[in-house]
C-alpha cells in the first residue's frame, strides 16, 4: 500500500515513524514544506513544496499512485484538500473543508454547540463590526474575557483578559486589529482550571479515544512567556491526567461524541480522521476551549510513540467506516514530550543554524520538525526544532530521559526544563483541588 503524508513537521515524523512498525510495510510518500531527514530515510519518495497548493498534491499523490493519504496540518484541510483528493478517489484521513470548520471558524464550532445543545459551551457572542462589544464586556465583566479571530491566524489570535489585555479599551483594540485584516471576531467568558487535550479516531460514526495528553503553550518555565506551538506535554500510563476526575473523562469523550454527530447530521457525510477537543476542567465541570480537526502537536507525539496497534491497520478501518475500540491499544505507560526551540523563538528565532542529533541515544523517540537538511547536515529553520518523547512508568521516570535526550540536542537552542516534572504536575493538581474546593 502506498501512504503519502502531508506535512513534515514533528507530528508528521511520528506518523510516518507509526506507519513504519505497520506489519502491513506500506509504502511511505511525504509532501512537505522543508526536507525533514527523520522523514526523509522512512519514505520512497519526498515531494517539497507549498502543502497548500491543492492542485501540486493532488498531482504528486495521482503520480505516486497513493492508496490513502494523512494530512497532518490544518491549513491544506482549510483549503479543501481532503475533497479534492476524494474528487479523485484517493480516500483521505482528514475532514473535508466542511467538516473542518470545527477548527477553520471559532464562530462556526461554537454556533454548532450551541445549535445541537452541545454541553461545554462558555458564554460567546459573535462580532462583525464593533457594534455590541462593549456591552458584551461590560457583561462578561472585567478580567473574565477572551477576544479570538474567527478564523486560522498561527496561533496569534487569541488574546486573554489578565494575560495579554489589560482593559476593555485593549480588548476592543484587539477587536479592531482582527477586523482590519479582514476577519471576524468572537468574544467569550475566560474559563479557569487546567486545560487538557483529548484526541480521538473518528472514521464517520466510531469515535474511539486516545489517551489525554496536556500540552504547555507557554514558551519558558513557570508557563511564562508568550504563547507557543506548544513546548512539550505529557500523559499519564492510566491514560487520564492526574488532575482529572472520571467525570471529566467522560464529559470530554461525549463532546467529542456529540460533535462528530452533529457534524454528520449538518453535512450528511462522515468526518474521517482525528477530532482533537482541547478542553479546560473548571469549578463548574468540563468547557470547550476550541476543536482542531487534525492531530495536536506535539500531542501526537505522546501518543503515537505508545500505540501498540497497527497504525496502518487502524487507518484502513476509519476509511471502510469499521474502527472499533479494540483495534485502538496504547501501551499502558507514561510519557514526557519536550520540543528544543531556537533561541529566541516564538518573537525573534534565530534561523538556519546548524544543529547536532549524534548524541541522542535512542533515537527512535527523538522528531525533527521544523528542520531542513541539506548536504547531510541538519539545519534549524526558525520553528520548533527537535522533539524527543520520553516512555516510562511514570510520568517522572519518563520526565529524567526526555530531559536528558532533549539536552543531547545540541545548537543555539532552549526547551522547557519544568515539563513532566513532579513540582509541575503537583502544582496543576494543588491548582485543580483549590478549584474544587477540596
Ligand atoms: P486557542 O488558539 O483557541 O487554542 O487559544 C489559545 C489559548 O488561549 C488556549 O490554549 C487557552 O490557554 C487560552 N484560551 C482560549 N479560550 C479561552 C477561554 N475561553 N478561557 C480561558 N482561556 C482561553
Ligand atoms: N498542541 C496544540 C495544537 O496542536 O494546536
Amino acid at each position: 500500500m502506498n501512504i503519502m503524508i502531508v506535512g513534515s513537521g514533528a507530528r508528521e515524523h511520528a506518523i510516518a515513524a507509526a506507519l513504519q512498525r505497520s506489519f502491513t510495510k506500506p509504502h511511505i510518500f511525504c509532501c512537505g514544506s522543508s526536507v525533514n531527514p527523520g522523514i526523509r530515510q522512512m519514505t520512497h519518495d519526498y515531494w517539497t513544496g507549498d502543502i497548500t497548493n491543492v492542485a501540486m498534491i493532488v498531482q504528486a499523490a495521482t503520480d505516486w499512485q497513493i492508496d490513502l493519504v494523512i494530512i497532518g496540518p490544518e491549513a491544506p484541510l482549510e483549503k479543501g484538500l481532503a475533497d479534492a483528493l476524494w474528487n479523485v478517489n484517493i480516500p483521505v484521513i482528514g475532514p473535508k473543508k466542511n467538516m473542518a470548520q470545527i477548527e477553520t471558524s471559532k464562530a462556526f464550532a461554537r454556533d454548532l454547540m450551541r445549535r445541537y445543545h452541545i454541553p461545554g459551551l462558555p458564554r460567546y457572542q459573535m462580532f462583525h463590526d464593533m457594534q455590541g462589544v462593549r456591552d458584551f464586556l461590560e457583561e462578561l465583566g472585567e478580567g473574565n474575557y477572551v477576544v479570538k479571530a474567527n478564523g486560522l491566524m498561527g496561533g496569534k489570535g487569541v488574546k486573554v483578559a489578565g494575560d495579554h489585555l489589560q482593559s476593555f479599551v485593549e480588548a476592543m483594540d484587539f477587536g479592531s486589529e482582527i477586523l482590519g485584516r479582514g476577519q471576524t471576531f468572537v468574544i467569550e467568558e475566560k474559563l479557569i482550571g487546567q486545560e487538557f487535550s483529548f484526541m480521538c479516531f473518528c472514521d464517520g460514526e466510531h469515535v474511539v479515544p486516545m489517551p489525554v495528553v496536556q500540552d504547555h503553550k507557554r514558551a519558558f518555565v513557570d508557563d511564562k512567556g508568550p504563547n507557543t506551538g506548544g513546548m512539550g506535554s505529557y500523559s499519564d500510563a492510566s491514560h487520564s491526567l492526574p488532575f482529572l476526575t472520571e467525570q471529566d473523562l467522560n464529559d470530554a469523550y461525549r463532546i467529542n461524541e456529540s460533535v462528530i454527530r452533529a457534524l454528520t447530521k449538518e453535512f450528511n457525510d462522515r468526518y474521517i480522521g482525528i477530532l482533537y477537543g482541547s478542553f479546560i476542567a473548571t469549578r463548574h465541570g468540563v468547557y470547550v476551549i476550541e476543536f482542531n480537526a487534525r492531530f495536536g502537536d506535539p500531542e501526537a507525539l505522546n501518543v503515537l510513540t505508545i500505540l501498540d496497534s497497527d497504525f496502518a491497520a487502524i487507518c484502513q478501518a476509519l476509511i471502510a467506516g469499521n474502527l472499533s475500540s479494540g483495534q485502538v491499544k496504547f501501551l499502558h505507560q507514561a510519557t514526557v514530550c519536550k520540543y528544543a526551540v531556537p533561541n529566541g523563538y516564538p518573537d525573534a528565532p534565530v534561523k538556519d543554524v546548524a544543529i547536532d542529533i549524534s548524541a541522542v541515544k535512542n533515537k527512535s523517540h527523538l522528531y525533527l520538525s521544523s528542520v531542513h537538511a541539506v548536504d547531510g547536515k541538519i539545519y534549524a529553520a526558525g520553528s520548533r526544532t527537535a522533539a524527543y518523547v520520553g516512555v516510562a512508568d511514570s510520568i517522572s521516570v519518563a520526565e529524567e530521559i526526555s530531559e536528558k535526550e532533549i539536552c543531547a540536542v545540541k545548537g543555539p537552542l532552549f526547551h522547557r526544563e519544568d515539563i513532566g516534572t513532579e513540582r509541575l504536575i503537583r502544582r496543576r493538581v494543588d491548582a485543580m483541588r483549590g478549584l474544587r474546593g477540596q
